[in-house]
């Protein structure tokens, strides 16, 4: 059932569906191509030309960058059909979430958003968050930043009811993780290191298909916002905290609104209220098969589309002439 008193109207919910086809689409032509600008900005376009032509007066809260660095889809910039008139909702987008995935044909790369009534994004600057997600099923705060990383690795077995050593942990595989890569070694974790795309790594955890059972480690403070908002709508637990390498971060958290910087995030502070995601893959991976060209000028397309207030998560499989 809907929630009615959501500004989100059920039929955004398929909406966000072409959004994200139209992204993947146009970055999947780009796909091992070797030039990650070049995939992004198609995705980018693409995604935004379809926004326009949606009746909504729509906020990106979340996008390619402030103006100044970003001709399209910047934070702050108006899309949707109806400005002004529309319902008025904000918008989380990574058009093409894993850019050099995507120049090198590797697995995971997505085009991705999420969109909530007015005010219920977090505005989250473009700094690093560390991350710690759990999928649905355990209790409260299983895994948080007061424990250290064997304690939460030790939680979520206990509760799972196997070792310790047979937990499966998600991580970016940076040289900034190396600490914590080889302390999840010692206790006998398996690791499952991505070269990029840390919404789908999220995500993973809530999939019982993936093994991941907890993803540890830190990314994009945007991309949390994202995976946050799919978490919200699937289940699932998260906790996120800014990381700021510099005054110059700190002083973009402050002008985005954000006073304590060494806040924990809880997936309601990220996204709240009622949220509906949306992904299309644009290579294969763990949560969507990528854009396919079939014989005859068909493409193929798989996405998932998910609302909070409802609960309801829909696997999408399209068909697309070439034209
Ligand atoms: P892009 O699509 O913008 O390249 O982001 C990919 C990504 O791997 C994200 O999933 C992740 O949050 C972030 O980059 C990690 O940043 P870094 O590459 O600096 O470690």
């Amino acid at each position: 059932m809907t929630n009615s008193s959501s500004n989100l109207d059920r039929v955004l919910v398929l909406e966000m569906v072409r959004v994200t086809e139209a992204a993947a689409i146009a970055a999947a032509k780009l796909i091992g191509r070797g030039d990650e600008k070049a995939a992004d900005a198609a995705a980018v376009e693409a995604m935004r030309a379809a926004f326009n032509t949606l009746y909504m007066d729509g906020t990106v809260v979340i996008g390619e960058g402030e103006r100044d660095e970003a001709p399209m889809l910047y934070i702050g910039e108006k899309v949707g059909a109806a400005p002004g008139k529309g319902p008025k909702i904000d918008i989380a987008l990574d058009p093409l979430e894993g850019t050099t995935i995507t120049a090198k044909a590797g697995p995971n790369a997505l085009a991705v958003l999420a969109i909530a009534e007015e005010g219920c994004l977090l505005n989250a600057p473009d700094v690093y968050m560390d991350k710690l997600a759990v999928g649905p099923g355990y209790s409260p705060d299983i895994v948080n930043f007061d424990n250290s990383v064997r304690e939460n690795v030790e939680a979520v077995a206990r509760e799972k009811g196997v070792a310790p050593a047979d937990i499966i942990v998600c991580v970016l595989d940076r040289p900034r993780h190396e600490a914590l890569i080889a302390e999840l070694r010692a206790i006998g974790c398996g690791v499952a290191l991505i070269p990029d795309g840390d919404v789908a790594g999220v995500i993973a955890t809530t999939n019982p298909e993936t093994n991941i059972d907890i993803y540890m480690g830190s990314g994009g403070a945007p991309e949390g916002v994202l995976a946050a908002a799919a978490l919200r709508c699937v289940g699932g637990q998260f906790k996120g905290r800014l990381l700021f390498r510099n005054d110059d971060e700190r002083q973009r958290a402050r002008k985005w609104g954000i006073e304590n910087l060494d806040r924990v995030y809880d997936l309601q502070d990220l996204a709240k209220g009622d949220v509906i995601f949306a992904a299309t893959g644009v290579t294969d991976g763990s949560l969507l098969r990528g854009v396919k060209h079939r014989r005859g000028g068909i493409l193929t397309t798989e996405s998932i589309v998910m609302r909070a207030s409802s609960g309801t998560v829909r696997w999408v499989k399209g068909e697309h002439r070439e034209g």
